[in-house]
């Protein structure tokens, strides 16, 4: 989710790393840096902010050495807050290794600690930097070799948990990069006697259009002349070389027509980092980044969700989920709403605030208010170092990485996995049985693999598009889990295809709404919940027998209900996480219909990303 470069040639590697870092600039990074090799050290500068803040560092000091390698970095805060220290590249103790670094070290605790213990010193509080000591430790004490050093990498590599793509430069190698994967991209620009490094394609698209995408696992030397790929265990490997012929813009979106696609494409990942090194072996749920005390946690007697938008319909998912598992009260109000209704909220009342961006106008009001009346604040934000995650008491971040369009759709999944995980937290020795909080992890660890199969399936929704395009009024309809899904579904077809959409209590259709239905009206009835589909079908024939075109979704080992003009079908999970798997194809229809229609979609019309206004 961080944007890294490298470069190793015969030009001036810096400004060339830092030219290629601001290509991924966009996506509004909060720090940078770059290190390059130079006699028996290496150089670190950082910058907290946007890259012309590091250029102007590096260019108003004294630092007008050049060197043929360097790696740089724009980071999005995953571990620490946004500032120099935190920024990359992070350097070993002796000064003569830097690395930067995209995912996460999940058990970066646990390696941090052994390494103090050995006499390392940390300078940040990032999971990064574990690795640069790691490798420090790997090294023979008296002048390394670089075979020597290349090995250090590997067994320090071997030692990480969870995510990385990373690129190092050494004084001990300093004609070369070492880098490696494993869960994040890492691609080599090749070019003619200079070789490049990108965690993303566009980053090296203005030098070349020869890469070579590494795979999970791999590690490659590169030199200006040389790219030699191995493993992990150092046997050698070949990676076949891609041209690339995507245009300048579409190279932006990985390849997508619109980011929001790109994003919906993002999902697996998202889930799969926001579960990351919260699950242990033995099926608990743990929040390393939750500060609350026990004390504060036993005070709690209810919990008030607040939340704008999707953040509001993903918290409408949580009061239920919460509900279920905790046996206390919970609500979900609306920001706006709450924060001028002089909300009933004390010391034993936890507010947990969500958010994207973690600076929506309202959400940080009702923030505010809640804390004036002493409630406990908890902020599930995306955004590192945001108002929210800095005002709130404790702070949960969802992993979803920069959302680029307007329409929030990874940020949705990322909510809905943190508040899963959060219910099982809150609940795993307060009454939620054993065997029930497996049955909860495993169905959780899937979801990944489960989200995939769904994203395969997108030429059918592609398909359906073409048929629901012309309607000019879309109902969702759902109960229990599926309705507050079907609120999800329906802002997302309002805000891209400008259709109107309503959501709706599916037993409420016939107290009024069922009156505007005819063939023009499409109507979406999610039926995911086994205790409440056969009520779901028969709201499904009403408004059939209304000339209403019925989609019905479905859980895949349902059979398709007569009613239904069209079906969408997808895996079969626990009940409240249904909606992660649901909001998928609804997403993915969204997009189409709204593609088909011609609309704008990453930058709807009359729409902000962040409302940081009232
Ligand atoms: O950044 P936030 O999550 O606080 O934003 C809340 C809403 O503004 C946001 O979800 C909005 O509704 C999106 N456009 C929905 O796609």
């Amino acid at each position: 989710m961080c944007g890294i470069t490298g470069y190793v040639g015969q030009g001036d590697a810096v400004p060339i790393a830092l030219a290629n870092l601001k290509r991924l600039e966009y996506r509004g990074y909060d720090s940078s840096g770059v290190a390059y090799p130079l006699a028996d050290r290496v150089h670190v500068h950082k910058a907290v902010g946007k890259i012309a803040n590091l250029e102007r560092s590096i260019n108003g000091g004294m630092h007008n050495l050049t060197s043929n390698v360097a790696v740089a970095h724009t980071r999005w805060a995953t571990h620490g807050r946004p500032n120099e220290a935190n920024a990359h590249p992070h350097c070993d103790c002796t000064g003569r290794i830097a690395v930067v670094h995209n995912g996460i070290v999940e058990n970066y605790a646990e390696l941090r600690s052994e390494l103090q213990e050995a006499g390392h010193i940390f300078n940040s509080e990032t999971d990064t930097e574990v690795i640069a000591h790691l490798i420090e430790a790997a090294l023979p004490s008296v002048s390394p070799t670089s075979e020597e050093f290349v090995q250090a990498c590997r067994i320090a590599l071997k030692k990480v948990s969870g995510s990385f793509a990373v690129g190092i430069v050494s004084a001990l190698i300093p004609d070369s990069l070492f880098v490696s994967r494993k869960d994040s991209p890492l691609v080599i620009g090749l070019g003619e006697e200079e070789n490049f490094l990108a965690s993303d394609i566009p980053a090296v698209m203005s030098f070349t259009r020869k890469v070579i995408v590494l795979e999970d696992g791999d590690c490659a030397l590169i030199t200006s002349k040389s790219v030699r790929i191995f493993d992990l265990d150092g046997n050698p490997l070949n990676r076949s070389i891609l041209d690339v012929t995507w245009d300048d813009q579409s190279a932006e979106k990985g390849g997508f027509d619109h980011f929001m696609l790109k994003e919906i494409n993002e999902e697996p990942r998202t889930v799969r980092d926001t579960l990351r090194g919260r699950i242990t072996e033995d099926s608990r749920v743990v929040l390393p980044d939750v500060n609350f005390t026990s004390e504060q946690w036993n005070r709690i007697r209810r919990i008030s969700i607040v939340a704008c938008g999707t953040a509001y319909h993903a918290g409408l998912v949580g009061k239920r989920l919460l509900e279920k598992t905790l046996k206390r009260p919970v609500d979900a109000t609306v920001a706006s709403e709450f924060r001028y209704s002089d909300p009933l909220v004390d010391e034993e009342t936890l507010v947990l605030l969500i958010s994207q961006s973690g600076e929506t106008a309202d959400t940080l009001a009702a923030m505010r208010e809640a804390r004036r009346k002493r409630a406990a604040t908890l902020a599930i934000v995306n955004v590192v170092g945001s108002t929210l995650a800095r005002e709130a008491d404790a702070v949960l971040y969802t992993q979803a990485g920069p959302e680029i369009g307007v329409a929030s759709t990874k940020a949705y999944l990322a909510q809905l996995t943190a508040l899963s995980l959060l219910s099982i937290y809150l609940s795993q020795d307060h009454g939620l049985a054993e065997e029930e909080r497996i049955k909860m992890i495993s169905a959780l660890r899937v979801l990944p693999d489960q989200v995939n199969d769904i994203l395969s399936q997108c030429d059918q929704i592609h398909d359906l598009a073409l048929r629901l395009r012309d309607h000019n009024c879309f109902f969702y309809l759902g109960r229990g889990y599926d309705y507050a899904a079907s609120m999800e579904a329906a802002l997302k077809m309002k805000e891209i295809s400008y259709i109107h959409a309503e959501a709706y209590a599916a037993g409420e259709m016939k107290h009024g709404p069922l009156a505007l239905v005819e063939p023009s009206v499409a109507v979406i009835g999610f039926c995911t919940q086994p205790h409440t589909n056969e009520k779901m079908i028969s709201n499904l024939k009403e408004v059939k027998a209304r000339e209403g075109f019925v989609v019905a979704l479905l859980r895949e080992d349902v059979p398709a209900p007569d009613c239904a003009d069209a079906v969408i079908s997808v895996p079969v999970t626990l009940e409240p996480f249904m909606p992660i798997l649901s909001m998928v194809p609804m997403q993915l229809l969204a997009y189409y219909v709204a593609k088909e229609k011609g609309c704008s979609i990453d930058q709807p019309r009359n729409l902000a990303k962040s409302v940081t206004v009232e």
